[in-house]
Parts: structure tokens; C-alpha cells; sequence
């Protein structure tokens, strides 16, 4: 694979506004992310990793500074065009799995190949040969409820896998999970890097940190070591 700059970040600041106190959260963020790689962003819990996640995933805009998304600057992009490229080049996974109770499994991992427009046939289709493949197939006409924490969190996985996404942004994926559930979601993304996909998982916990080839830290809003 080519390498090329798929996230490049400068000078990204982020402020929040309580209640007239402006709290800096990040405080100058540059970096580079290039295509492929398998990237841990590590720090203490209120370093501004889930803040860095949020920009990264066009999930929130930054105060002040510049991103650019392959060659895309974000800051110019409308609400709407922020939607499509989301749901196009980012599948987010979460430390509290944020499936659908109410659904099956095989409709929790469908849902975002209906935002993206997909047919009826073509969605199902595709969300059964990923979970096939991450061997929950005999699952998908469960609840999650019905299923272990790892295995709702490979569900998890599962969906963001759903628009055949570039980037997998996964905060603190191993949170709620005992120590061997954790190490198979590892091994997950790692297999899904070794199939080419640029992985960003972010955790306070140097052991899964380690796991990766790089780890990012930060500290009070800054990176301190990369
Ligand atoms: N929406 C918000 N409004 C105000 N403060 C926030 C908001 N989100 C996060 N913060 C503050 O920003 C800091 C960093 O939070 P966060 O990015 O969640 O850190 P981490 O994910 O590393 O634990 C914390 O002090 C938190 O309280
Ligand atoms: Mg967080």
C-alpha cells in the first residue's frame, strides 16, 4: 500500500465554554496519520483523548487550527457533507458497545448501510459476511443482551466495518471488558489492520497501548511523546 497522509492535524486547539470559564482542552495537537498505520492515542483520563477522537471523527470542530482528511480541509465542508464523509470513511466503536437493544444483532451491524443508502439485499448480504467472517454468524438473530461484553463489542466492530470504512476510530474499546474479552477485540484490530485498514485506538491503558506500532500521549491537551 502507498503511503500517504490520510489525517494531518496543525496547531488544533479545542476550548469549552462553562459558564463563562473558557477551559483549554486541547492545547496545539499536530500530527500526522498516514494510511495503514496502527496508531494507540494514550494518556490519563481528562488528557483530551475523547476530544481528539471527536475532531479526528468529525464528530466535533476544533477552535482553532486545521485539518485536513486526505486532501479534504473539514473546515470547509457543510454539515451534510460532514455526514457523508463520516459515514463513508469512519466506523467509530465505542467503550459502552452503543448497540440497539431492541435489535438483532444482524440489523444492529445493517443500520449504517441504510444511512449510506445501500438496497435491502446488498446491506444484509454484506453485514453477514462480516460477521461471518468475525465468527458471530451464528449469532445474528440474537439480542445483545443475549451475547458476552466482547462479543457485543466485536458486534460493535462489526457495524463499523458496515460502509467498508478506511479509518477505525475506537475509544477505549476494551473498557467494559475483562482481560481476555479485551484481548480478542485486539486481536480484531489487528487483523483488520493487517487487512489495510488504519486503525486509532484510544486508551489509557499502556498494556493495550503496547499493542500497537505507535502511541501517541498526551498530556493536558499536548502530545508529550509520539
Ligand atoms: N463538552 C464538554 N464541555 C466541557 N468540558 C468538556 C467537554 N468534553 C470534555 N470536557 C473536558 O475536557 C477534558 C478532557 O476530556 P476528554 O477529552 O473526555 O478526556 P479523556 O478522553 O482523555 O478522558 C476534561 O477535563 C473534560 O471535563
Ligand atoms: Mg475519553
Amino acid at each position: 500500500m502507498k503511503k500517504t497522509n490520510l489525517i494531518s492535524l496543525a496547531n488544533i486547539t479545542k476550548d469549552y465554554n462553562l459558564g463563562g470559564l473558557i477551559v483549554n482542552v486541547l492545547k496545539g495537537i499536530t500530527l500526522k496519520i498516514e494510511n495503514g498505520e496502527f496508531v494507540a492515542i494514550s494518556g490519563r483520563s481528562g488528557s483530551g483523548k475523547s476530544t481528539l477522537m471527536n475532531i479526528i471523527g468529525l464528530l466535533d470542530t476544533p477552535t482553532t487550527g486545521s485539518y485536513y482528511l486526505e486532501s479534504v480541509d473539514v473546515s470547509s465542508l457543510k454539515e451534510d457533507e460532514l455526514s457523508y464523509l463520516r459515514n463513508k470513511k469512519i466506523g467509530f466503536v465505542f467503550q459502552s458497545f452503543n448497540l440497539l437493544p431492541r435489535a438483532t444483532i444482524l440489523e444492529n451491524v445493517i443500520l449504517p448501510g441504510i444511512y449510506a443508502g445501500l438496497n435491502t439485499k446488498d446491506r444484509e448480504n454484506t453485514a453477514k459476511n462480516i460477521l461471518e467472517k468475525i465468527g458471530l454468524f451464528k449469532h445474528i438473530n440474537k439480542r445483545p443482551n443475549q451475547l458476552s461484553g466482547g462479543e457485543q463489542q466485536r458486534v460493535a466492530i462489526a457495524r463499523a466495518l458496515m460502509n467498508n470504512p478506511d479509518i477505525i476510530l475506537a475509544d477505549e474499546p476494551t473498557g467494559n471488558l475483562d482481560t481476555k474479552s479485551g484481548q480478542e477485540v485486539i486481536t480484531l484490530l489487528k487483523d483488520l489492520h493487517k487487512q489495510g485498514k488504519t486503525i486509532v485506538l484510544i486508551t489509557h491503558e499502556k498494556d493495550i497501548a503496547r499493542e500497537t506500532d505507535r502511541i501517541i500521549n498526551l498530556t493536558d491537551g499536548r502530545i508529550d511523546l509520539d
